[in-house]
């Protein structure tokens, strides 16, 4: 499917969210192997959440939906059921690296693999640590998927991880549940904390002590009645849209706002966005609020603060949509650190590079990063999403301040994160 988008005169109205991608997965997992009924509210009805309700299923967990309410009969921490047939991870990152830490744990032989982009992403990263446990895994060649895990008998482990990820580290701590000791694991750089918050609230023992986050094995999950707070990562391309085209006011309701997750928040308004946090709040330990946003002329007459270092990291998934906001602000952007980008459902510094180009920017590519000058008007372009969701939405917003029609190809693939994307744009409009 093209979606077609032309530059708009204002955004103004409300947004609705989908649920949290990344809170979705962990909250759907940890109630599969708590002992009873969940029920979690406001769940992700992006494709890839559906894809570990699928897994869980094909493991033997009864689930239901109704709406965005999703039931959820966990069978407590040794309850999952030998799958008769191979998970299918889809294109999802979140749902192969974390539940693979819960199959590593399993006294039986499992196999996960995904779509043709999640088929060449890396999976030494979560291979290594879950081998040093005790689990066997075999990959296709250079640690691909399909993964074909036997597990069972965890040694706990002290292990420091080599690059900054959430998913490894969750991925570490969910096999910590099956393990024989506290398992710790460090990260020199601080990445999203919601495993560490949902363990919690599921009723596990999670404690940071020094620089490591330690778990403690064998707890009795208890079943939760949870309700997942709208993806701030969602938001962005909505704030990112605000902050382009003159007169914008957007409002966008009981967003997450997680201190690891909330650095998007920072750079915007350090930027010179205008953004109001109200109504705020903490519910199972996730903070959320309501968000305001105006535009501001400032900005955009300005050069964006560099990303670099523990920034990168805090402002991963969203790199994107800031890209898109650089080559319209009249100082452009750098962008280092960033080389992580490179094994995300595509390689996101040359999608970002190439289509920028096609919309007329300048743009340089780095290993780990890009210079983008800026200050460039750019022009309607046909958008090679590669399949990725987060190109696709990034250049949906470029295209609302460019000259001429852009045609963002496959662009039913914002279903990964956000469907309802298109529409909630075209409301705004
Ligand atoms: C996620 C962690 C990040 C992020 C992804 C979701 C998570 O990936 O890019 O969209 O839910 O833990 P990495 O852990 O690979 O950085």
């Amino acid at each position: 499917m093209i979606q077609k988008v032309n530059r708009v005169t204002s955004l103004s109205g409300t947004v609705a969210l989908p649920g949290d991608k990344s809170i979705s997965h962990r909250y759907a997992m940890l109630a599969a192997i708590a002992e009873g009924a969940s029920e979690i509210g406001h769940f992700a009805s992006s494709r890839d959440c559906h894809s570990t309700l699928n897994c869980l299923r094909s493991l033997g967990i009864e689930i239901s939906e109704s709406g965005e309410t999703v039931a959820i009969r966990g069978r407590g921490l040794r309850g999952l059921s030998t799958p008769d047939r191979m998970l299918d991870a889809g294109n999802s990152g979140t749902t192969i690296r974390l539940l693979s830490g819960i199959l590593a744990g399993q006294p039986f032989t499992s196999s996960i693999t995904g779509d043709e982009s999640l088929s060449s992403r890396p999976m030494a990263r979560i291979a290594h640590p879950l081998r040093q446990m005790g689990a066997a895994i075999e990959s296709r060649e250079r640690e691909r998927p399909p993964l074909k895990i036997k597990g069972g008998n965890l040694k706990a482990i002290r292990y420091k991880l080599p690059v900054a990820s959430a998913q490894v580290k969750s991925c570490v701590l969910l096999a910590g549940l099956y393990a024989d000791g506290i398992t710790a694991v460090e990260e020199t750089v601080p990445t999203r904390d919601h495993t560490e918050i949902a363990v919690r609230e599921f009723g596990g023992t999670v404690r940071n002590s020094g620089d490591w986050i330690e778990v403690d094995p064998d707890p009795k999950l208890r079943p939760r009645r949870l309700a997942v707070p709208g993806d701030l990562s969602g938001a962005a391309f909505f704030l990112v849209g605000a902050a382009l085209v003159p007169g914008s006011i957007l409002w966008i309701p009981a967003v997450g706002l997680n201190g690891r997750r909330r650095e998007l928040l920072n750079y915007l308004m350090r930027s010179g966005l205008d953004i109001t946090v109200e109504n705020e709040s903490v519910e199972a330990g996730e903070p959320r609020g309501d968000l305001r946003v105006c535009f501001s002329r400032e900005l955009l007459q300005g050069k964006l603060p560099p990303i670099r270092g523990e920034e990168t990291a805090s402002l991963i998934d969203e790199i994107p949509v800031l890209s898109v906001l650089g080559a319209h602000a009249a100082g452009g952007l750098e962008i280092s650190d960033a080389q992580e980008l490179r094994v995300k459902e595509s390689d996101r510094i040359s999608a970002i590079a190439a289509n920028l180009r096609a919309m007329g920017a300048e743009v340089a590519e780095k290993p780990d990063g890009l210079a983008i000058s800026g200050g460039r008007p750019l022009r309607g372009a046909d958008v090679a999403t590669r399949g990725d969701h987060r190109i696709a939405m990034a250049f949906a917003i470029a295209g609302l301040s460019a000259g001429g029609e852009t045609r963002i190809h496959d662009a039913e693939c914002a279903d990964v994160s956000f469907p309802g994307f298109w529409s909630a744009l075209k409301k705004i409009c």
